[in-house]
């Protein structure tokens, strides 16, 4: 159902209850692909939906316009969830001109291999509507290299495309009429698992958006998620605050365990912590899904990855949760591993610690073992080697 967000500019987007696993990545919130319908003299649709829900975004356009009236398709990003219904639209509007960054045109022509017209734009840019004017900015890399954001004068709104997004499925569309804190917990999980490693890039792109071009923003229209429109200035700090890199003082345990022995051990060390007074937090990988893990990653000082040796090797859930990890360039400062083996001493934690050190994480401290189940001894061990890590996370910033 549409909703007109301001006078002649609608959401057109797709609300997705149902979503519970975007690539990888748990919504248990569902999700929505926004679009964005501006009606002035002329009129333009602001990015796609999803495939398989186009004949409802058709619906939910026809209820403002006949698609054979709108004049620009302005696609501001590549990836099939705001993309795959240009297929279908782009058919019915027979009269518009897609629009894409200069990065997307060949992107959009080989995902869709089409023979489409696509009119590329550059930064600078500018489309007339009417009492309206669009300004386009490319954004490579947020999220793909053909991203870009569309800014609507005189309204002063950002289209941001991923940028500033949530995975998260509310009826009322705009962050003041919902629970303001579970809207931030999105959309910082939302940037850690998808923006995080691009951290540079963001920090480059918001200097050129509020410093280089001083475009004041009143709303935030992203593709995912709600409207940011009272809470702006919020959101755009803490993209400021994540991408740069500030931890706060908390170490992360992340582990799994065959027998127990290396969760004793993660109990232990988390007891070292918290004597310190360190905020520790313990994620079993089999019991919590890797992006929520990664949400806390995003401002954890230290990481300590808990494995046992099995077939001299790393066990499996922690190799997968690493080469996620390692992906997405953690700010931590420090890491390290801890875990048991039986009759191989050399195995998993290894594994763990090579993972760490190409995850570029600044120092790598010595690891600590036990063989079979730790003994008490070894349990006090686990506990002074957390306790020794605690000091360290409060001596950095
Ligand atoms: Fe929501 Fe990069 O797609």
């Amino acid at each position: 159902m549409p909703i007109e967000i301001i006078d002649g500019i609608y959401y057109v987007g797709i609300h997705d209850w149902n979503l519970r696993n975007f690539h990888g990545y748990s919504t248990y919130r569902g999700s929505t692909y926004n679009s964005y319908l501006i009606v002035d003299d002329k009129i333009a649709l602001i990015d796609q939906v999803k495939g398989p829900f186009t004949e409802e975004f058709i619906k939910n356009i026809e209820e403002i316009v006949p698609l054979d009236k709108i004049d620009y398709l302005i696609c501001n990003h590549l990836e099939g969830d705001h993309s795959q219904s240009l297929v279908k639209i782009s058919e019915l509007a027979k009269n518009a001109q897609i629009i894409t960054s200069e990065r997307g045109k060949p992107g959009f022509l080989k995902m869709y291999k089409k023979d489409w017209d696509i009119k590329p734009v550059k930064e600078g840019d500018e489309l007339n509507l009417g009492k309206r004017k669009l300004k386009f900015l490319p954004v490579p890399m947020i999220h793909w290299p053909d991203s870009m954001m569309t800014y609507c004068l005189p309204d002063k709104i950002l289209f941001s495309n991923d940028a500033f997004g949530q995975h998260i499925c509310r009826s009322k569309i705009f962050d003041d009429e919902n629970d303001l804190n579970k809207i931030l917990d999105e959309a910082k999980k939302y940037y850690a698992n998808i923006v995080m490693h691009l951290s540079g890039i963001i920090l480059r792109a918001l200097k050129k958006i509020t410093e280089d071009l001083k475009l004041e923003i009143k709303m935030i229209c992203p593709s995912h998620g709600v409207i940011w429109r009272s809470h702006t200035l919020k959101i755009i700090e803490k993209y400021l605050y994540w991408s740069n890199r500030n931890t706060e003082e908390k170490v992360l345990i992340i582990y799994d365990t065959m027998w127990h022995s290396t969760e004793k051990m993660a109990m232990a060390i988390a007891e070292g912590i918290i004597t310190e007074g360190v905020e520790t937090r313990i994620y079993n990988l089999t019991l919590t899904d890797n992006s929520d893990i990664i949400k806390e990653v995003l401002d954890s000082r230290a990481l300590l990855i808990g494995t046992p040796t099995i077939n001299n090797g790393i066990f499996p859930t922690v190799g997968g949760f690493l080469t996620y990890l390692k992906g997405l360039k953690p700010p931590a400062k420090i890491a390290s591993a801890f875990g048991s083996y039986g009759w191989s001493p050399k195995g998993g934690v290894e594994a763990a610690l090579e993972e760490l050190k190409e995850a570029k994480i600044p120092e790598i401290i010595e690891p600590i073992k036990c063989q079979f189940t730790p003994d008490p001894e070894e349990l006090e061990a686990c506990k002074e080697w957390g306790k020794n890590i605690a000091i360290k996370v409060k001596s950095l910033s």
